[in-house]
């Protein structure tokens, strides 16, 4: 029997942090091999932000190598640049036919980055779409994704039903895949918000290239709250808790275990501890990426072999969808 499909993808934006790692690519590590497994680097979603070109262009690059660095095997799943796969943008186009604005009204992602966002565009507004198209132009099963994605994911699914209602089924419909722990890390600083890999105030995430020191200060500084008992209370404590689950999250310890193994002792000590752990975690990733990076023949020829497969799969799917909503064939 052939193995199900695994689809995710990060946008080249800002530096790649622990809440992309735990919500995310830690899932992609653990599911690869089980799965058809493509992981694209979404830069043409990332253009609904202002970027710098030149910059841009390097975080694409180095977002790669950081897949790499942190356990995906370029050689069994294909790592994908989504813009040098032209169709998504072509079955996003079918699809913004089929979307109805009240659904994207809904998208609370959008109400958010609309909020911090110094222009708001039509390419941030239809955003869900293009995702939905990423989705299903590989025939994905499954998604794994941080719970801040579970609303785009309903997108894609009531989109493919509606295709395949209209005309005949031709998509398949892609499941979320949340993780229980990970799934929604906070900011450092302000443990209401998310942690958000493009966050101006670089004290609020810990990236995974950040350097042990930085580390270090970075947790030491976090906000917890005036009180002195390790107790997991998302009302009360949201900082601590928000420390609790990052912990968990890397150890698989549970939190009552982590309550008790830090009963009557400091703040200061659990943070120790959580900062060791992600010292221990990101440091062999940072030297994984510096030997990657220093091998451009290498990443231009994963690239290659992602494209090269991304390139058939996805017109195999294109070619489907042009025919049955009327377009004339070549
Ligand atoms: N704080 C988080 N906790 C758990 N998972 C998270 N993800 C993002 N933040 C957290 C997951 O990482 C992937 C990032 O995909 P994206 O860059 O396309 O989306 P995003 O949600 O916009 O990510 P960021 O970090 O907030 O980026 P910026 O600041 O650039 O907009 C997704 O799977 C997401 O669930």
């Amino acid at each position: 029997m052939s193995k199900k499909t695994i689809l995710s993808g990060i946008q080249p934006s800002g530096n790649l942090c622990i809440g992309n790692y735990l919500g995310a690519i830690k899932q992609w590590q653990t599911l690869q091999n089980d799965f058809e497994s493509i992981f694209l680097v979404v830069d043409l979603h990332a253009l609904t932000i202002d970027q710098v070109p030149s910059e841009l262009r390097k975080r694409c690059l180095s977002f790669v190598a950081q897949y790499i660095a942190c356990g995906i095997d370029p050689i069994s799943s294909k790592i994908v640049i989504q813009s040098h796969v032209p169709a998504h943008s072509e079955l996003m186009w079918i699809l913004n036919c089929m979307t109805y604005l009240g659904e994207l009204n809904r998208m609370t992602q959008f109400k958010d980055k609309s909020k911090k966002a110094k222009n708001i565009n039509a390419g941030l507004y239809s955003y869900p779409i293009l995702m939905a198209s990423d989705i299903l132009l590989y025939q994905a099963d499954l998604v794994p994704v941080g719970a801040d994605q579970k609303q785009h994911l309903e997108l894609a699914r009531d989109l493919a039903n509606r295709f395949n209602n209209k005309y005949s089924n031709t998509f398949r419909l892609p499941e979320p895949y949340i993780p229980k722990q990970g799934s929604r890390v906070m900011s450092l600083q302000n443990p209401k918000s998310k942690m958000s890999k493009s966050d101006a105030n670089s004290n609020n995430i810990i990236s995974l290239l950040d350097s042990p020191g930085t580390i270090r200060k970075k947790i030491n500084r976090s906000v917890t709250d005036s009180g002195n008992e390790i107790v997991y209370d998302e009302n009360k404590k949201q900082g601590l808790s928000n420390l609790m689950n990052i912990y968990e999250s890397i150890t698989s310890e549970g939190l009552s275990n982590i309550e008790q193994k830090y009963a009557g002792k400091m703040y200061s000590v659990f943070k120790n501890d959580l900062s060791d752990l992600l010292i221990e975690l990101l440091t062999p990733i940072s030297k994984e990426y510096d030997k990657i990076m220093n091998d451009k023949k290498y990443l231009s020829n994963i690239l290659k072999q992602g494209s090269d497969y991304a390139l058939y799969k996805s017109n195999k799917t294109l070619s489907k969808v042009y025919r049955k909503v009327g377009l004339v064939e070549k």
